[in-house]
C-alpha cells in the first residue's frame, strides 16, 4: 500500500488479504471514519454552532459531561447503529450497552469507544479524539449483553483512535498488520494514508505524568520519575523533558511519532476512592495498548500487562505505563524491585 492512498483503498485492500472477510468489517471501519469525519467538523467549529460548554449532566464515571461529549456520542452511534456491520455497542457516555433498535440489521462485531476523549480540553482548543476497540461478537448471540463485551485486550481484532489536532488524524491497527496513520484531507473529505507500519522510536528522553498527584504515587512510580528528574546525575544517567497535554489521544500520538513514556498509574488518591485507575479499561487502555504493541512499544500497568487483564465491569478502570520499551520494562523493573 502506498502513502497517498485513501483509508477507503487501504481497507479494500487488507480485506482482501484476509480470505474470511466478508466485506463487513469494510465496512465497520467505513462508519468509523464516516463518525470520526462528523466530530471532527464539529469539534473544529466548535463556539461558532455553540458547541463548546457543559451539557448539564453527568456520564456514569460521576464527570460533567460537555455539550460535545453528547453529541459526539450520538453521531458515533448514529453511524454504527442501522448498518448492519455491529451486534451491539458500549461508549463512555453510556452506563450499559446500546442495544440495537428492534429490526436494525445485524453485524458480527461488538465495539467499545470513548467518543470523545480529553474533554477537559473542549473549550480550551487543545487536541481531543476518538478510541475504539473492535471485538468478535460471539457467534450464537443476536443481542450481546455485559457479559460479551467483558473481553482481555488480546482478544481485540482491530483498535485505532482519531486525533482532532491541528490536522485530524486517524491511526489504526488490526491484529498483525501493523500500525497505520492516516490525516484527512478536508478538501477532499477523505483519510489519506501518510505514515506506514509505525514503530515507536525505543531511544527516548521524554516523559508524561501529572505531576500534581506525585504525593499519591507508589514508591516505583516516584523512584522513576525522580531518577527522570535527577538527569544525568540520577540513577539512569540522561536528561529528560516533561509533556502533559490531559489528553490521552494526543499523548500516544507524539509517542507514536517521536517516542516517549506516558503513565497515568494507580496512586493512593484512586485506591481511596475504590477505584483500580484513573483510565477506563476497555476503551482507552485496551485499543491504546493494541496500537502501541503492534508499533513495538510496551504497555503495562507496572505489575502486569494491561492486555492480559480480564475486565470484570464494561467501565472498569486500569493504571497505565505505555510506550518506548525501553523506558516501559525500566518502570516494570522498578516496580518489581519494590
Ligand atoms: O478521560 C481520560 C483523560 O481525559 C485522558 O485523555 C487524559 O490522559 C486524562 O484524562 C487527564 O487526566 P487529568 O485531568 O487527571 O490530568
Amino acid at each position: 500500500m502506498y502513502i497517498g492512498t485513501t483509508l477507503t483503498n487501504y481497507i479494500i485492500e487488507t480485506q482482501r488479504n484476509l480470505p474470511e472477510a466478508t466485506g463487513e468489517f469494510t465496512g465497520l471501519l467505513n462508519d468509523i471514519s464516516v463518525a470520526c469525519k462528523r466530530i471532527s467538523d464539529l469539534v473544529n467549529k466548535g463556539g461558532l454552532i455553540g458547541m463548546l460548554g457543559s451539557a448539564d449532566s453527568e456520564n456514569v464515571q460521576g464527570e460533567t459531561q460537555k455539550q460535545l461529549d453528547v453529541v459526539s456520542n450520538d453521531v458515533f452511534i448514529e453511524a454504527l447503529a442501522h448498518n448492519g456491520h455491529i451486534a451491539g455497542l458500549v461508549t463512555e457516555e453510556m452506563e450499559d450497552v446500546y442495544h440495537l433498535p428492534k429490526g436494525a440489521p445485524r453485524g458480527r462485531y461488538l465495539i467499545l469507544a470513548d467518543p470523545l476523549d480529553g474533554s477537559s480540553n473542549i473549550d480550551v482548543n487543545i487536541s481531543v479524539g476518538t478510541i475504539f476497540s473492535i471485538l468478535k461478537a460471539p457467534d450464537d448471540v443476536e443481542d450481546p449483553r455485559t457479559e460479551d463485551f467483558l473481553r482481555p485486550g488480546t482478544e481485540q481484532i482491530a483498535a485505532g483512535y482519531c486525533l482532532y489536532g491541528p490536522s485530524t488524524t486517524m491511526v489504526f491497527t488490526t491484529r498483525g498488520h501493523g500500525v497505520q496513520m492516516f490525516t484527512l484531507d478536508k478538501d477532499f473529505g477523505e483519510f489519506i494514508l501518510t505514515r506506514k507500519d509505525v514503530q515507536i522510536p525505543q531511544e527516548t528522553q521524554e516523559f508524561a505524568i501529572n505531576v500534581s498527584n506525585s504525593r499519591f504515587w507508589e514508591p516505583p512510580v516516584k523512584r522513576y520519575i525522580d531518577a527522570c528528574l535527577a538527569g544525568k546525575e540520577g540513577e539512569i544517567g540522561k536528561d529528560f523533558n516533561m509533556r502533559w497535554v490531559a489528553s490521552m489521544v494526543a499523548e500516544v500520538h507524539r509517542i507514536l511519532t517521536r517516542g516517549g513514556i506516558f503513565m497515568y498509574p494507580i496512586d493512593e488518591k484512586t485506591k481511596a476512592k475504590g477505584q483500580r485507575g484513573r483510565l477506563r479499561l476497555m476503551y482507552e487502555a485496551n485499543p491504546m495498548s493494541m496500537i502501541v504493541e503492534q508499533a513495538g512499544g510496551l504497555s503495562n500497568t507496572g505489575r502486569k500487562r494491561i492486555l492480559d487483564i480480564q475486565p470484570e465491569e464494561i467501565h472498569e478502570r486500569a493504571p497505565v505505563i505505555l510506550g518506548s520499551k525501553q523506558e516501559v520494562e525500566r518502570v516494570i523493573q522498578f516496580h518489581q524491585e519494590a
